[in-house]
């Protein structure tokens, strides 16, 4: 590092290895941006308020590239001009003049810009925060480091995956088992917070159906960067077929299978302390509802993909992945594991 690292001399610009990289991507923000919308940011929004918040972030940038430009043209202008009068002559006037400068340049036009601005945020935020209504209801309940999902109207309960029906309006309704979280799917809406306690609604409305990121946008513990949610828009009879199939309770294994050999290992051991799968004796409510887990494409938020390798190392040790989570390394036989795996996979 030390080596790489070369200090700024007036002189001569000496800047570490990729230096001009950073520089150029410091100049053109668009450049960053260009990488934002390849992974759905910000700048890609795909719903109503999504488009919102993506006009005041460029206007923001508007007026901040105006403002640059201005203040860049000025140090310029003002550094020839003192490189060519050798001598600078003070008095009243100029004295009073500089004063003025200062006052309208420094203080009235920043004012009145931030001013706009901030009114412009309240506007955003105000439209946002309106008292909501939607087609359907889906309550959220933010954990250290996974997303409970929950359709009251329809008693099905899901983790970290939320499907909504794509052009519909959604009344989201958040908030939190245990510290502050905050929900944010960039390209549908703007961050809220979970809290405990409380709850906080917002519309949330995908335009085109599609599968689109969310993270957890506040500090919330050693995994909030693991904390990853995907709000899935189907199209209506795909959601309708979807939420039909999450009302079912678990299919009961076939009399003797490997897989009804998985269910009484599942049962026997302490998963049940924690999960629960509808239509079984397991019915915890600690970790995510399992009833439907296959039908799921990632597991422990967005850490893994959901398939039966990534399921294994899960369930054996799941520290190894994601230190800290509350799940503890399970102690399976070879056996039991693969059964386990076998029953869990007729979740769907
Ligand atoms: Cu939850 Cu950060």
């Amino acid at each position: 590092m030390k080596k790489a690292f070369q200090p700024c001399t007036v002189r001569k610009l000496t800047l570490p290895g990729h230096s001009g990289i950073y520089l150029l991507l410091l100049l053109f923000p668009p450049l960053l941006s260009a990488c934002a919308s390849v992974s759905g940011g910000v700048l890609d929004p795909q719903g109503p308020e999504a488009q919102r918040v993506a006009y005041l972030s460029w206007l923001m940038f508007g007026v901040a590239a105006v403002v640059f430009t201005v203040v860049t043209v000025l140090l310029l202008l003002t550094a020839v001009r003192t490189r060519r009068q050798r001598s600078v002559e003070y008095s009243p006037e100029s004295d009073h003049r500089a004063l003025n400068g200062v006052i309208v340049g420094g203080v009235v036009i920043p004012a009145v810009v931030l001013l706009i601005i901030m009114g412009l945020s309240i506007a955003v935020q105000q439209i946002s925060a309106a008292p909501a209504s939607g087609d359907l209801t889906v309550e959220i309940v933010g954990h250290q480091w996974w997303w409970e999902v929950n359709y009251p109207d329809y008693g099905v309960t899901t983790a970290n995956e939320i499907h909504i029906p794509a052009g519909r309006p959604v009344l989201i309704k958040l908030t939190s088992a245990d510290v502050i979280h905050s929900f944010w799917a960039p390209q549908l809406h703007s961050k809220l917070d979970l809290i405990p306690g409380q709850t906080n609604s917002f519309v949330l409305q995908a335009d085109n159906a599609g599968v689109y990121r969310g993270q957890c946008a506040e500090f919330c513990g050693l995994q909030h960067a693991h904390m990853v949610f995907l709000v899935v828009a189907d199209k209506t009879d795909d959601f309708n077929t979807w939420l039909e199939q999450q009302r079912q309770s678990a299919p009961e294994p076939d009399e003797g299978s490997f897989e009804q050999e998985g269910q009484q290992a599942f049962l026997g051991s302490a998963c049940v302390y924690c999960h629960t799968i509808k239509g079984t004796n397991a019915s915890g409510t600690l970790g995510p509802d399992l009833t439907h887990v296959a039908s799921r494409q990632t597991i422990g938020a967005g850490i893994l993909p959901n398939g039966h390798g990534y399921l294994a190392g899960w369930i054996m040790n799941s520290q190894t992945v994601k230190p800290g989570n509350e799940m503890p390394p399970m102690d399976l036989d070879a056996e039991q594991l693969q059964a386990i795996l076998a029953y869990l996979d007729t979740l769907k």
